[in-house]
């Protein structure tokens, strides 16, 4: 009867600490900020980490761009490829857990639309499609950063 006790006292226990961990993976590590977004903490590396990332992104949505109003449709593929799922290897592991997860939804996301930008103008070679497909993209760029912030914690 005891032992029927500690049991569920440990199963109890368990549950609470799966349910912090699931809430914390689910929130990240955010604060609110003063200019009403949330601001995403994060070590040096991580932060900059991130940043190059993004100016990839940009380096990217302009070479896309660039490519398409020459009708440079293999300059497309590849410069969208380069921002696309194929380099998610390069994120640090532990950004996992201090990103919420809507973010790394919209993350994800981008990065999927690059490939099927880079999926669309292989085959397609029409760059009124592939300017429709990067402004629908760019969404996202315009949704998160209303959203979010990174700021340095250590
Ligand atoms: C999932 C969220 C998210 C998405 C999607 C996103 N960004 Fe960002 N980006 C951020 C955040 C957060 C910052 C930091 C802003 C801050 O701290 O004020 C940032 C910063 C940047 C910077 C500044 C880099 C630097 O070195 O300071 C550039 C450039 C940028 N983003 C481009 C883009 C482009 C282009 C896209 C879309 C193709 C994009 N971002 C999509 C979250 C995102």
């Amino acid at each position: 009867m005891k032992n029927c006790r500690l049991s569920w006292s440990l199963v109890t226990v368990l549950a609470i600490v799966v349910a912090i961990f699931s809430y914390k993976f689910t929130v990240g590590n955010v604060a609110p900020s003063d200019d009403g977004r949330q601001a995403v903490l994060l070590s040096k590396d991580e932060r900059n980490a991130l940043l190059l990332e993004m100016r990839t992104w940009l380096q990217s949505s302009q070479g896309i761009l660039a490519a398409a109003s020459e009708n440079n449709f293999d300059e497309v593929v590849r410069s969208a490829t380069a921002s696309g799922m194929g380099a998610e290897a390069t994120t640090p592991g532990s950004l996992f857990r201090k990103l919420p997860v809507e973010m790394k939804a919209l993350g994800f996301d981008t990065r999927r639309k690059f490939d099927d930008i880079a999926a669309d103008a292989g085959k397609s070679k029409d760059k009124g499609r592939v300017v429709a497909k990067l402004s629908v993209a760019m969404n996202n760029c315009i949704a998160c950063h209303a959203m979010y912030r990174f700021v340095e914690t250590d």
